[in-house]
């Protein structure tokens, strides 16, 4: 089980998330970035990032540890800002805690270096967990003691939001093109390789045994929170098969929010649509 902690002081909002993460103090000194449980992207989200939190850790990829964090609402009771206040009445109760690494970086392809090896093991690893939240524009990676560190796994697993169609979303190819690693020469097939036999049945079962059961219960087409474990287990095995074989890297994609600089362009060799 994650370590369960209850929040002393709501110290500010992280304004960089869109979901609003805050950074709190608990009762153990630790200082936590804070997921709220009444976020608006709700609590699928939460799942999201402790499986896939879980699961990465598992893999030796860095992630921040995790925690059940306790929060009283009345913690914020001096925070001006009125969003942040409705989070938090929302949010009474359990929610899920990061430990937060302070002084960290947010990833720059541009001043970082990464090797092909642990690319690769990144992009492989967001394939087997469909994460379509790393790319440039937003790569949701840290550089903490000249180290990656991955976070913000919320947006992960898109078959839990259609459970019906969870079994043909398993073997659903990975477009990694926008990935911000793909300049690295990501090393697919070697970290295919040595990480899928490492997803057993065994280790997913215990990663998914750290799912709160709040966050499970009353999912529609299932018997309880073990039966959506199950499901979980399923479809995240199935995939650690073959994803491996299924990662595409083709062009950037320069659609929608805008078109990367010029400079990202020249460094990473893409052509925008449009550009001459
Ligand atoms: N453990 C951490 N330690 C230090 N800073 C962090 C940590 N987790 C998050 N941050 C900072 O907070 C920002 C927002 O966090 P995160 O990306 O997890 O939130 P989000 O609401 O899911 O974001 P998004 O808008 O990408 O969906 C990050 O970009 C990073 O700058
Ligand atoms: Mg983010």
């Amino acid at each position: 089980m994650l370590p369960e902690v209850t929040a002393t002081r709501y110290v500010t909002p992280l304004r960089e998330g869109g979901s609003l993460p805050g950074i709190v103090e608990a009762d153990d000194l630790g200082t936590y970035v804070m997921k709220f449980s009444g976020a608006g992207q709700g609590r699928k989200t939460l799942v999201a990032e402790v499986v896939c939190g879980q699961l990465g850790r598992a893999l030796g990829l860095r992630v921040p540890d995790l925690a059940r964090i306790q929060l009283d609402p009345v913690i914020g009771r001096g925070e001006p800002d009125q969003e942040v206040q409705a989070l938090l009445k929302a949010s009474g109760g359990l929610n899920l805690a990061m430990d937060y690494l302070p002084g960290a970086l947010g990833f720059d392809p541009l001043a970082f270096e990464t090797d092909a090896a642990e690319a690769g093991r990144v992009v492989w690893f967001d394939a087997l967990i469909n994460n379509v939240d790393r790319s440039w524009r937003n790569p949701n990676l840290l550089v903490w003691h000249g180290e990656l560190w991955l976070i913000d796994h919320g947006a992960t697993m898109i078959w839990h939001h259609n459970w019906p169609t969870a079994a043909t979303a398993a073997q659903r190819p990975y477009d990694a093109s926008d990935h911000v690693l793909v300049t690295f020469a990501p090393d697919v097939a070697g970290a295919a390789a040595e990480l899928a036999p490492r997803v057993t049945e065994e280790l997913l079962t215990a990663v998914v045994a750290d799912v709160p059961d709040e966050w499970l219960d009353g999912e529609p087409g299932f018997d309880g929170p073990d039966a959506v474990r199950r499901a979980y287990v399923e479809v995240l095995l199935e995939r650690a098969r073959g994803i491996g074989d299924r990662i595409t890297i083709g062009e950037r994609s320069t659609a929608a929010p805008s078109q990367a600089p010029e400079w990202v362009r020249v460094r990473l060799n893409v052509k925008g649509k449009g550009a001459k």
